[in-house]
């Protein structure tokens, strides 16, 4: 079926905003200040993050790129014939073009994504690059609970979830398992998961790609002081701050923070808010799992492992789960 490389359908799912002003102060008059890794997406911060998937100490996109390019074959003849295939913030909809190209006439292709003109304009792409698959946009926050609308559907194909890039690590272990199984419930009984989760590995490697040496991350990281200045009306002084990543062994995790670096107030939407030097603020975490502990968090979440693949140096990992 020739579907003319037109969008298919466009829903608008969008929840109200959260308010950033109140996120910010909550956040930054606790007493462990923080910030949730969500507001780091602005359009610059967006920008930011592309140019940090382009490093060469960033290895996750291109080493997942690779993988799902040498497995595509193999993916696309597990998921079987006619799978709808959706995907859990699709962005720039990059690497899911590899998947299009192997699965066996997908009956769907459906975009989930918060911000709405970019989703329009990557989805028309694949739509006009990928003719015979109907191609489905939804606004949404997939972090929510989410009802799909009726989807175009062949056959006895599955529903195969897609989430890439590791962005599974930036829950907190406990969210994954939730968010896992908000998943198992949108690709509902027979349907699958394909998920990229980067390895845990030797902490120079993980600590050289959340400090790389052309200071991006750090630009994305203190960029949310910069967003703060421009929407909240605030004064930081982006000179006395500084960008902080570590991985945390024990926990398992890369942990961010912006660091203060003296004793200074700070006014934020007409409040003043107090830094001692040294002070944090906790802006990401990017939680690293062998493959066993993926295994196991996924079950907790619905799911069992059906297959997974990685590359040779071991830096990080492909699964494909299936409903349990
Ligand atoms: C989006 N996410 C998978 C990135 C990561 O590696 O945790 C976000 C990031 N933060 C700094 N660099 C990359």
């Amino acid at each position: 079926m020739r579907h003319g490389g037109a969008l298919a359908q466009f829903h608008d799912l969008t929840p109200a905003e959260e308010s950033f002003r109140d996120a910010v102060l909550g956040g930054l008059t606790r007493r462990a200040k923080e910030i949730p890794c969500r507001f780091l997406y602005d359009e610059r911060g967006s920008s930011l993050f592309e140019q940090i998937c382009e490093l060469p100490e960033y290895y996750l996109t291109r080493t997942e790129t690779t993988i799902l390019g040498d497995y595509a074959g193999e993916i696309g003849a597990l998921a079987g014939r006619h799978a709808q295939l959706i995907e859990f913030g699709s962005g720039s909809s990059r690497k899911v073009r590899l998947l299009l190209a192997a699965l066996d006439e997908p009956a769907a292709y459906v975009a989930i994504d918060i911000s709405r003109e970019p989703l329009r304009r990557a989805a028309e792409q694949v739509a006009a690059d990928f003719p015979e698959v109907p191609v489905v946009a939804v606004c949404a926050d997939y972090l929510q609970p989410l009802r799909l609308p009726a989807l175009p559907a062949r056959g006895e194909g599955r529903r195969l979830g897609f989430f890439p890039g590791s962005t599974i690590g930036n829950f907190a272990p406990e969210d994954a398992v939730d968010f896992l199984a908000g998943c198992r419930r949108v690709v509902g009984r027979g349907g699958a998961l394909l998920v990229g989760v980067d390895l845990k590995k030797d902490p120079a490697t993980l600590d050289a790609a959340y400090n790389d040496r052309a200071g991006v991350t750090a630009a994305f990281n203190l960029n949310l002081l910069e967003r703060i200045n421009r929407e909240l009306d605030a004064d930081f002084d982006l000179d006395r701050f500084a960008h902080d990543a570590f991985y945390n062994a024990a926990a398992g995790r890369i942990e961010i923070y912006i660091r203060s670096l003296a004793d200074q107030i700070v006014t934020v939407a007409g409040r003043a808010i107090r830094f001692a030097a040294g002070e944090r603020i906790h802006t990401e975490d990017s939680c690293k799992y062998t493959v066993a502990e993926f295994q196991r968090l996924a079950g907790r979440g619905g799911f069992r492992a059906l297959r997974h693949w990685t590359d040779p140096a071991a830096l990080f990992s492909v699964h494909l789960l299936e409903a349990g």
